[in-house]
């Protein structure tokens, strides 16, 4: 069933106003029905995915509320990750909310140190248990090194330096091929990959990713290798779709100079495109991902802005798409590669001036 089916049949949605956490409940107020187009894109397997989804990294005290909220205002795609730490609290939202399970599309990622080839079903059964779910509908290894085997997600040496494992992302992927069979995930798929990576996955394995979950946003927006992975039937869901919105990115080390150029929420352009639409800012960096053909994720544990994002599913002006163009600097946020030991995106933009920094 699509979005925009589910939501003109629903009573409940709303214009909501208040912070989730504060309320302590997660149905919000109603006000006016949702607008949204209610885009979904189809999958090299044939599953339908919606455009817009909902994001789960941090504030875990919230996230079970931020989830409720998040379906009832009528979102269906939800991400979340083993090493976030909060399926437990994703599971409980989903079954607050009421909304029935197959009407969701909730993904979920492998860790770092449960790559071994013996460790990848059971990794995503306790992801299971924890969501409370008999299956995910996409299940995305979360980047392509390999710490070393065992209970501790960030295991590292007496010096802090990161111990990697010996699997090779390419043994992980023939394990999570087999899980397809089972039932347990719908799909299977890569994040943080560089073209490399992929190519070496799809020569020397049999299925090709469904989904590739990688950084794209104005400031960051990849063009070329967009236009690769749409070639190659790999759909791109885009985290950190407000680009440095996300205060992680001005506290970590990751990449501090680049984090600090000017939010997106204050980007003039994109300010200048939304009061032609009665958009904001956010909705049209956004709807940019979307009408290029990208799902995204943004994470918010406030009702007023979950909502604001929903409705960020519009049509832009291919005049207006080609002024966001100009807004790409290459700026990458998200560049963990010195703590983990591993030099991420080497074939692709924005890889400088990433400084060592630890976070975990
Ligand atoms: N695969 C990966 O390695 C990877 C890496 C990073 C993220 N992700 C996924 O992508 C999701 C989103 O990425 P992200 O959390 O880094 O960044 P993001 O969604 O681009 O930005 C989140 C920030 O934007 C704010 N925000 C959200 N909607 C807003 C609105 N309508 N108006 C104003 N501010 C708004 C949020 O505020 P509040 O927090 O105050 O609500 C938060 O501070 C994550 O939650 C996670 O699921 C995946």
């Amino acid at each position: 069933m699509s979005l925009f089916k589910i939501i003109s049949r629903s009573p409940t949605l709303c214009q909501p106003k208040l912070r989730v956490a504060s309320i302590g409940i997660c149905l919000p107020k109603l006000t006016r029905p949702i607008s949204s187009r209610g885009t979904q894109f189809t999958l090299n397997n044939g599953q339908k995915i919606p455009a817009i989804g909902f994001g789960t990294f941090q504030d875990p005290e919230l996230q079970e509320d931020a989830v409720c909220s998040a379906l009832k205002i009528g979102l269906r795609l939800i991400d979340t990750a083993r090493v976030y730490d909060v399926e437990e609290q994703v599971g409980k939202g989903i079954r607050k909310s009421g909304v029935p399970r197959e009407e969701i599309f909730l993904g979920t990622k492998l860790w770092c140190n449960s790559y071994h080839p013996d460790d990848v079903e059971n990794a995503l059964d306790e992801s299971l248990v924890s969501l409370g779910t008999p299956y995910v509908d996409l299940l995305l290894m979360h980047y392509p090194c390999t710490f070393a085997r065992g209970p501790e997600p960030f295991p590292r040496d007496s010096s802090g330096k990161m111990i990697l494992g010996k699997t090779t992302y390419v043994d992980t992927w023939k394990a999570m091929e087999k899980l397809l069979k089972t039932g347990k995930t719908k799909a299977i798929g890569v994040s943080n990959f560089s073209k490399g990576e992929l190519e070496t996955l799809m020569r020397e394995c049999s299925v090709a990713p469904a989904v590739h979950q990688m950084e794209v946003h104005p400031y960051l927006q990849q063009k070329s290798f967009n236009q690769w992975l749409r070639s190659q039937g790999i759909h791109v869901i885009q985290f950190s779709p407000l680009g440095n919105m996300n205060d992680f990115y001005r506290n970590t080390g990751w990449s501090k100079d680049v984090s600090h150029t000017k939010r997106i929420i204050d980007q003039p352009i994109l300010q200048e495109i939304g009061r032609k639409y009665g958009k904001s800012t956010v909705q049209v960096a956004l709807a940019w991902g979307v009408n290029s053909g990208r799902s995204v994720i943004p994470k918010s544990t406030i009702d007023w802005q979950i909502k604001e994002n929903v409705e960020a599913d519009f049509e832009l002006d291919p005049e207006d798409m080609t002024k966001i163009e100009t807004l790409d600097i290459k700026a990458r946020f998200n560049d963990p590669s010195f703590d983990y030991q591993w030099r991420l995106y080497s074939d692709l933009e924005g890889i400088e001036g990433t400084v060592e920094g630890r976070t975990h």
